[in-house]
């Protein structure tokens, strides 16, 4: 029977992937199986769920996490070492000087990227340091330690990690704008510090139309292929790390044929450069995907329906690849 992960193992790629939250939805595990060879924790490894408290380290979800890819032969990509969002407040308002919050940051990625050394495939070791316009972003990390904050976190990861695949990840770097030549600059610092990182992953949150968040519509595919082959040309690999496609919503038949179109566009982009090793989607059922209260009005982005029925992105995801 069709399986999303067979099929990209014949085209000698690596992974398909889902974001992950372990609830109560045995299902989930069935899809896994069938469709998946990779999974993202969607919430359990950042740094608000590892360490609420100063060297408080609360590695329940995350375990489970871990156990479930054990259990399942998965791989794992982790997520996410050194991001300004979900940051508890005694690191992103510790009032930390510059060698106090290097340190901070080394006692986080040493446990917590020290714990799952031996079960994470792939880190994303810094998440979503740009803006729009491809400068950095203001962040405790970035208003503290300047741009090195980058190769520092990365050179920890390998510290830590030496074993996994360190990997930077940023959303819209997938539109060949400024903000994909912010994404090279920031391998190209990496690099020019002798420091290790092995990929850069693009999120892919789209939108089918203009939305209210977003201009839409989305870029054609020889667009997405040259905004890969940015970074992919630098030697490093590259991948869709979040990939989910909304629409406003309700949905029509129609908007999910288009949606059906895109799937194929984002996966076909993917195989049509080299070292892009794979891509995960950003959980799998619509009723429990984090677009309509992040995006109220939007939705029903996701390959699975509401019922965990397949939409007609299924086919579309898996005709790309
Ligand atoms: C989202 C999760 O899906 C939600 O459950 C959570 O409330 C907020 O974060 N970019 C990322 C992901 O890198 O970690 C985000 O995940 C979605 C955007």
């Amino acid at each position: 029977t069709e399986s999303l992960y067979k099929a990209m193992e014949k085209r000698g790629r690596s992974f398909i992937g889902t974001a992950l939250t372990i609830r109560n939805e045995t299902i989930e595990e069935t899809i896994i199986q069938q469709d998946f060879n990779s999974i993202t924790p969607e919430n359990a490894m950042k740094w608000e769920s590892t360490e609420p408290s100063q060297a408080n380290f609360t590695f329940d979800g995350a375990d489970q996490i871990a156990a479930f890819a054990t259990r399942n032969e998965l791989q794992l990509h982790c997520h996410t070492l050194v991001w300004h969002s979900q940051l508890p407040a005694w690191v992103s308002q510790g009032g930390f000087d510059n060698a106090t919050l290097i340190q901070v940051m080394e006692d986080h990625i040493a446990a917590v990227a020290g714990r799952y050394k031996d079960v994470c495939t792939r880190w994303d070791v810094v998440n979503e340091a740009l803006n729009e316009d491809g400068t950095y972003r203001e962040s405790v990390w970035y208003n503290t330690i300047g741009e090195a904050f980058l190769p520092i976190a990365f050179s920890l990861a390998a510290k830590y990690a030496p074993d996994t695949q360190l990997f930077y990840n940023d959303y819209n770097i997938d539109l060949n704008g400024a903000k994909t030549d912010g994404a090279r600059r920031i391998v190209e610092l990496i690099q020019s510090y002798g420091v290790r990182i092995d990929g850069v992953g693009y999120q892919a949150h789209f939108t089918q139309e203009a939305t209210p968040t977003a201009p839409g519509p989305l870029p054609e595919q020889p667009d997405l292929i040259e905004a890969l082959e940015k970074t992919a040309s630098l030697g490093v690999e590259v991948a869709y790390t979040e990939i989910d496609i909304r629409m406003n919503t309700p949905a029509t038949a129609e908007k999910l044929e288009v949606q059906a179109g895109i799937y194929e566009r984002v996966a076909g982009a993917c195989l049509a450069v080299e070292s892009c090793i794979g891509m995960t989607v950003w959980g799998i059922s619509d009723k429990y995907s984090w677009i309509p209260e992040t995006f109220p009005g939007e939705g029903a982005a996701n390959v699975w329906g509401e019922s965990y029925e397949k939409k007609p992105a299924y086919t579309g995801f898996l005709a790309g690849i």
